[in-house]
């Protein structure tokens, strides 16, 4: 980190293009106002919906507009607007653009330090279908399911059908493989609305996943650090409705926490290990919080996904994992900076003894 004499100046991206755009408006501000304001400045930097890129006062007040188009591109660097130049950039910004390797394929290519997760596995994160193989191929148990194309779909609907009535046992879940926030996923209860459910799937992307619905409890564990991550205690959510859906995340806030989960130790244990085994998985770095199922009956442990910018409000799972686990939001934001920063020293070093 830049000396003590001076502040490290904290470029928060939030707001964002993805429809999740309002709950990176709540993560950011809740980041904001948990940085020390003896060490860092806080140098707000709104996305609009259309994509452009201005200073804000404050997360918590974004422009209603943005005036005049900025560039953040790398080759326009020499030009990159001193209002939006900072140490280091933490995006804030959930869902497409945000979260799936694309802000972080732009910070990659302005050479500057950022926190979180790098390109590769933001965008393996982004997509479950990717997500997923690389969690079997790390011998990491996960649901059965298959993915679909759009362009299969339209031709061979009969045989599809038929293929998942073999394949599964009710109920489905249907979900499309690249969005977030329960958008576009339906719990089919019955054989007679899978149609149904793969047309509502692939309005939102042309690559779909249909898996094997599980009755279970859902876990969730927050995972901090770059090539030793640890793991937080496991948090418990009860869904107030069917499944934890978009209304259920953000709208009705009737889901119940219990941080920590009521868990025996050895299924505590086995969550954390799991929990470091998907964000090695992916090759994650920073931070992520990875969610699971613990099937009733069985008691059989499945990775479901792993989210690569977690929410960040004051409520969400991820600073208050931390916090049960001993690690205040505040000291959590730091240690995430000093991961950002290390990350990026770290590949300079590789790059400087590469070149002649
Ligand atoms: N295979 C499954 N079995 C049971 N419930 C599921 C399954 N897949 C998803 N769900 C329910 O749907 C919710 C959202 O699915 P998830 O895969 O986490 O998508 P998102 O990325 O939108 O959060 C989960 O939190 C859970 O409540
Ligand atoms: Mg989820």
């Amino acid at each position: 980190m830049p000396g003590q004499r001076r502040k490290t100046v904290v470029g928060l991206l939030f707001g964002g293009r993805s429809a999740e755009h309002e709950i990176s408006l709540k993560s950011a501000a809740a980041v904001a106002e948990h940085l020390d304001p003896r060490r860092f400045k806080v140098l707000p930097i709104f996305i609009a919906k259309d994509g452009r890129w201005g200073r804000a006062d404050s997360p918590a007040a974004p422009p209603s507009r943005l005036k005049g188009a900025r560039s953040f591109l790398p080759w326009a660097n020499k030009s990159l607007p001193a209002a939006l130049k900072a140490d280091i950039y933490f995006p804030v910004l959930h869902g497409p653009y945000g979260e799936d390797g694309t802000v972080q394929g732009l910070l990659e290519m302005a050479d500057v330090p950022y926190v979180g997760a790098g390109v590769l596995a933001s965008a393996a994160g982004m997509d479950k279908a990717v997500m997923k193989s690389l969690f079997a191929a790390r011998g990491l148990p996960i649901v059965n399911h298959i993915v679909l194309m759009d362009a299969e779909w339209r031709e061979s609907p009969g045989a599809i059908l038929d293929r998942i009535r073999t394949a599964f046992r009710l109920p489905l879940f249907v979900k499309p493989a690249n969005l977030g926030s329960s958008v576009g996923i339906s719990r089919v209860n019955d054989w007679v609305g899978t149609a149904k459910a793969l047309a509502a799937a692939f309005a939102y992307d042309r690559k779909i996943l249909v898996e094997q619905g599980v009755l279970a409890r859902e876990l969730e564990c927050s995972v901090l650090g770059n090539d030793e991550p640890r793991a937080s205690l496991p948090g418990e959510l009860i869904p107030h409705r069917e499944f934890y859906d978009y209304d259920d995340k953000y709208n009705d806030g009737r889901t119940e926490f219990k941080l920590p989960a009521p868990l025996p130790p050895p299924l505590t244990a086995e969550v954390r290990r799991l929990s470091i085994e998907a964000f090695r998985a992916v090759d994650c770095a920073g931070m992520a919080r990875v969610d699971l199922f613990l099937e009733d009956g069985s008691n059989r442990l499945y990775v479901n996904e792993i989210n690569t910018i977690p929410g960040f409000t004051a409520i969400s799972m991820y600073p208050r994992l931390w916090e049960a686990t001993g690690l205040p939001f505040a000291a959590l934001v730091e240690e995430l900076i000093r991961l950002g920063f290390e990350r990026h020293r770290a590949k300079k070093r590789r790059v400087d003894r590469r070149s002649p």
